[in-house]
């Protein structure tokens, strides 16, 4: 990323509001100027003091301040950012930027900015369901705006389904990819290639209410297609249920389970890349119930198990409709080289990624990952960096091999 890249963050009112204090944290150790507007109801729940510790700057709260439009006006603060990020985005904030309304410094500097804008909303289920706040969603998202989350899952009144503000990890990253995006120009070559990628965790049923799963995020899978897609390259993403958002300018095609992973799979082939990411259930029950197992029927129940299909070794073995490049992940405890290797082999892919999943390495359900990359000509170690790097690293990979096979093909024909 080139130089430093200056973000006005706008805290609107929520009690998510306490999770920007762990953001701009994070946007700080990554070099990121940080200021911030506080609503009044912003500031309910965090104190400006606290925020402006953070960011090492004041905090702008009034629209009518003499001092502060003195010092720097509305207009100057919306253009003098890089990035505006509104989090949490409540739906009043959602409600006013999508009707153009300002009557307070937050609200007027969304309106006279000219630069992109960022939301990350977060309210009770109910108002985000509600018919109002999706055509206000939907009118920003046609506008351009960047939407991150909600996330899925119990809320601070009690009650449970989406709205939840993104973990800061999540927003960090989306950040992070918006500005990877925009410095890199579309390559137009690359728009005749096809990528497919899996990820996440698969879900495989007991019975209609219970499944065994993993701690998969999908995190990894997910910046991959992000980086493809935002390469160019035509991305489809075949994924099991996680919180993230999906990447900008990937086709989503969520799944449950490892079955439907593959048949998914099936359907799109040919491509001419596919990425196994998916921390695919090696098992599944063989017999799932098609109704709830009851404990009142005495005794512990036997969960007979069978193997799941194997996607990277079935994509990689497609014959006719093989990709002409399939790469693999190998998470390992021990032997990680060693054992990679021989998985490549085993699969059949072309190139693996192989990474120490050890306890204590924070990989799975991290945000870092530390790889050895592992291909025909041998095997490189790559520093520990975060996961949108290694989507970004393998994506230069990537363009490079076909680039070398551009090459390989003029130079064939010109012989
Ligand atoms: O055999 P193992 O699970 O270690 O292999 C990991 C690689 O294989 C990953 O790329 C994963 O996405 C893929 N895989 C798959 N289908 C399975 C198991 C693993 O695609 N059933």
């Amino acid at each position: 990323m080139s130089g430093q890249k200056r973000i006005l963050l706008i805290i609107s009112g929520g009690i998510a509001a306490y999770k920007c204090l762990e953001l701009i944290r994070r946007l700080r150790e990554k070099d990121f100027l940080v200021r911030a507007i506080l609503t009044k109801a912003g500031s309910e729940f965090v104190t400006p003091l606290s925020v402006s510790s953070l960011t090492e700057d004041k905090v702008y709260g009034e629209l009518f301040s003499l001092t502060d439009e003195a010092e720097m006006g509305h207009i100057q603060l919306s253009r003098d950012a890089d990035l505006l990020v509104v989090a949490p985005a409540s739906a009043d904030i959602l409600a006013k930027m999508a009707n153009g309304l300002c009557n307070d410094l937050a609200s007027t500097t969304l309106l006279a900015t000219d630069k992109p804008v960022m939301v990350v909303p977060a309210m009770n289920v109910r108002m985000w369901e509600h018919p109002a706040t999706k055509a206000n969603m939907e009118t920003l998202n046609q506008r351009g705006v960047v939407q991150v989350g909600p996330d899925e899952g119990v809320m601070a009144c009690g009650e449970y389904g989406f709205g939840r503000m993104s973990e800061p990890a999540d927003i960090l990253q989306a950040i992070e990819t918006h500005f990877s995006q925009e410095s890199k120009p579309k390559q137009s070559s690359n728009t005749a290639l096809r990528a497919l990628v899996t990820s996440g965790p698969t879900h495989e049923a007991i019975d209609p209410v219970r499944y065994i799963a993993n701690r998969s995020s999908g995190r990894q899978g997910h910046a991959i297609a992000a980086a493809l897609a935002a390469s160019g390259i035509e991305t489809i993403l075949v994924s099991g249920l996680t919180d993230l958002t999906p990447p900008k300018g990937v086709k989503l095609i969520p799944i449950e389970s490892a079955r439907e992973m593959l048949a998914a799979c099936n359907d799109l082939l040919p491509v001419d890349i596919t990425i196994c990411a998916a921390a695919v259930a090696d098992w599944r029950v063989k017999d799932a119930g098609s109704q709830k197992m009851k404990k009142e029927k005495g005794g512990l129940p036997t969960l007979e198990l069978v193997e799941n299909p194997d996607i990277l070794h079935a994509i990689s073995n497609a014959g006719k409709t093989r990709p002409s490049l399939v790469v693999g992940f190998a998470a390992e405890t021990e032997n990680v080289v060693n054992h990679a290797q021989a998985k490549r082999k085993r699969k059949g892919c072309d190139w693996i990624l192989a990474n120490d999943v050890s306890e204590g390495t924070g990989t799975f359900g991290g945000t870092e990952n530390t790889i050895h990359y592992i291909t025909n000509d041998g095997v490189t170690d790559w520093p520990k960096m975060t996961k949108q790097a290694v989507a970004e690293r393998l994506v230069e990979e990537i363009l490079a091999h076909f680039a070398d096979l551009g090459k390989t093909t003029d130079q064939a024909a010109a012989d």
